[in-house]
């Protein structure tokens, strides 16, 4: 029989009762932490903003009875595939050298398997290369030009990533890089547009069964070869369906430090209710956040949204900065609603954000 939570304090504090005062702490440290598994209940689905249609799909998916993995992976693939998304898959905004360079990575609850591939070119759809490791292979993470002649070889096709309108946005991004170079700017003010747009996504069927995926073209006009969160298990995202699931989007910089999608899924353990858990996070990646990418008042220069699930269909987001949303499908619909935040959006930070000329702290 299964230990309840009341079996186990019991048992911790009369075994307790034997031990020296070191081990008595260390022992009624574990008691308040370890907490039953959750239990079963509503269905659904929830994801960064830009997953709106992807929700509404992997949606159908679970009343049809499809797995949760293929469900979100199905969703997130919506966005891979549209070249007016520059966030993720065909058309994302590309590195310094003008070459899209993508990452992605997925957890399976009910056979607590997980896949993720980084800096992979030309392939579309790296949610189902991430997958597709996971599944033919005994590695959880490739890279790089291995990671696209392993996709080649499972049979998806490669195609040239780079839409016009990327490379237009590359170009001027390129041309104003360095008013002493040799490249005349161009006579227009189309702004240049920076992201760290990423798709997450997660889900929980009515048995209980969860999966979580997390899929992105990572920060524009990046180091060509840099890796974000996204592919990072347990940064990007992370699921144990004994517990619930989490992922981020926005600056993955800052979240692989602070693990948060794993930490996220660690303080729902705890007894946290899913927003209040990603608002702990948040305050751990502060926390651990460097001096150059903090303004004088102590707030980040950067913003980031954790999305989280439990797995009895309790659900959150919270966002450095107020102003967040996320989308979720229930049987209510698909819909965006607001997410929680730390700070007052009139307290992000104005002005240039100085990662390209700041010396390092
Ligand atoms: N969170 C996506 C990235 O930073 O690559």
């Amino acid at each position: 029989m299964p230990l309840t939570r009341r079996d186990f304090i019991a048992r911790t504090a009369a075994a307790a009762a034997t031990l020296s005062l070191t081990e008595r702490l260390h022992a009624m440290r574990l008691a308040t932490t370890v907490l039953p598994v959750g239990t079963a209940g509503a269905a659904r689905i929830v994801s960064s903003t830009n997953g709106l249609r992807g929700v509404a799909r992997a949606w159908e998916m679970l009343q049809r009875g499809d797995d949760t993995l293929d469900a979100i992976i199905a969703g997130v693939n919506i966005q891979e595939l549209d070249p007016d998304d520059d966030s993720v898959g065909l058309g994302g905004l590309p590195n310094a050298d003008g070459i899209v360079q993508l990452d992605a990575s997925c957890m399976h609850g009910p056979t607590r398997r997980a896949g993720a591939v980084g800096c992979i070119e030309d392939i579309a759809t790296p949610s189902l290369v991430a997958k597709a490791i996971m599944d033919y292979t005994d590695h959880i993470m490739l890279a790089g030009h291995d990671a696209k002649t392993f996709a080649l070889e499972m049979g998806f096709t490669a195609q040239n990533l780079l839409t016009d309108r990327s490379r237009q946005n590359w170009l001027r991004w390129r041309a104003r890089l360095n008013p002493g170079d040799f490249r005349l700017d161009y006579d227009d003010d189309v702004a240049i547009r920076f992201t760290h747009g990423t798709i997450n996504m997660n889900a929980v069927n009515t048995a209980g069964d969860m999966s979580s995926v997390t899929t992105t073209s990572g920060m524009a006009y990046k180091v060509p070869g840099r890796v974000g969160d996204s592919p990072i298990i347990g940064a990007g995202q992370y699921c144990d369906q004994t517990v619930g699931a989490a992922g981020s989007t926005g600056r993955g910089e800052a979240n692989i430090k602070a693990c948060g999608g794993f930490l996220t899924v660690e303080f729902m353990r705890q007894g946290m209710a899913p927003e209040q858990a990603a608002l702990k996070t948040l305050e751990r990646v502060v926390a651990m956040t460097e001096a150059r990418q903090m303004n004088d008042k102590g707030r980040p220069r950067f913003d980031l949204n954790i999305y989280t699930l439990a797995k009895d269909g309790r659900y959150g987001s919270a966002s450095l900065y107020e102003g967040g949303t996320f989308a979720v499908a229930d049987d209510k619909g698909a819909r965006v609603e607001t997410a929680a935040f730390l700070f007052k959006r009139a307290e992000f930070p104005t002005g240039p954000v100085p990662v390209q000329r700041a010396r390092a702290r």
